[in-house]
């Protein structure tokens, strides 16, 4: 498959610069001009890439040589801005999605080498039981923004029960989600998190702790683990 930029339209991409600042980083960012949820940079990412930058301020090998794994990429904020702070990260999205996703990672692959991580794209389908990435173990997971269509959440949390049924490795999931005002949001969003404290240990970060200017009320950043 070719990641040139070649192979989209050229006046359908247009970059976004986003600054890593611990290890003066900038990832460049290809978003598309019309397209599906999957072409934009959404604010959770944002977040929750800044609260890794954040960690790794105060703990500088929180994501060195970590395996982490990715849900929803989509252009791939959250993976790339870890691959930067030294992590092995598999970033996963729907088919249709990869193409763009790989552009963008092989945008920044020298600096994520050059800072020892590295990342790779694969499709991963929630809910799709015989996806090899499964029989992996990571040392942590990470979504920004997933929880926003009915049919998903079931398949979503059955995705996060089989990454966390785990032998070796004991995965933190680290989750943002835009609070939208909606009814139907916010009762899809209650649904997915009474599902979710069923089955795992579910903390709230408290705003004080994340990045000083990428926060937000509308925000939500979970930490999870298995029960
Ligand atoms: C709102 S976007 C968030 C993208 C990215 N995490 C961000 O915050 O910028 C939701 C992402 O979930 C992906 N997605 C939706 N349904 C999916 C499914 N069933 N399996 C895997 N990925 C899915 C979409 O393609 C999209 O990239």
């Amino acid at each position: 498959m070719s990641h040139r930029r070649s192979s989209f339209q050229a006046n359908d991409l247009f970059p976004r610069e986003i600054d890593i600042e611990i290890c003066l980083k900038t990832l460049k960012i290809f978003q598309k001009m019309e397209g599906d949820v999957n072409c934009v940079v959404w604010d959770a990412s944002l977040v929750l890439a800044k609260y890794l930058e954040t960690m790794c301020q105060q703990k500088p090998d929180f994501l060195s040589s970590m395996k982490v794994l990715e849900l929803g990429s989509g252009l791939g904020v959250v993976g790339l801005t870890a691959a930067t702070l030294g992590a092995q990260v598999t970033l996963t999205d729907l088919p249709e999605a990869l193409p763009l996703l790989r552009l963008n990672i092989n945008e920044n692959k020298t600096k994520i080498g050059s800072m020892g991580g590295y990342a790779t794209a694969e499709s991963l389908v929630w809910g799709d039981n015989t996806s090899e990435i499964l029989k992996e173990e990571f040392d942590m997971i990470v979504m920004a923004d997933c929880v926003y269509y009915e049919e998903a959440l079931d398949p979503l949390i059955q995705t996060l029960q089989c990454l966390t049924n785990t032998i070796l490795k004991k995965p933190t999931i680290y989750l943002t989600q835009e609070m939208r005002d909606s009814d139907i949001q916010k009762s899809l969003w209650n649904t997915f998190y009474e599902k979710l404290i069923e089955i795992f240990h579910v903390e709230k970060i408290p705003e004080e702790q994340q990045h000083a200017n990428y926060r937000s009320s509308d925000i939500t950043l979970l930490r999870i683990n298995k029960k």
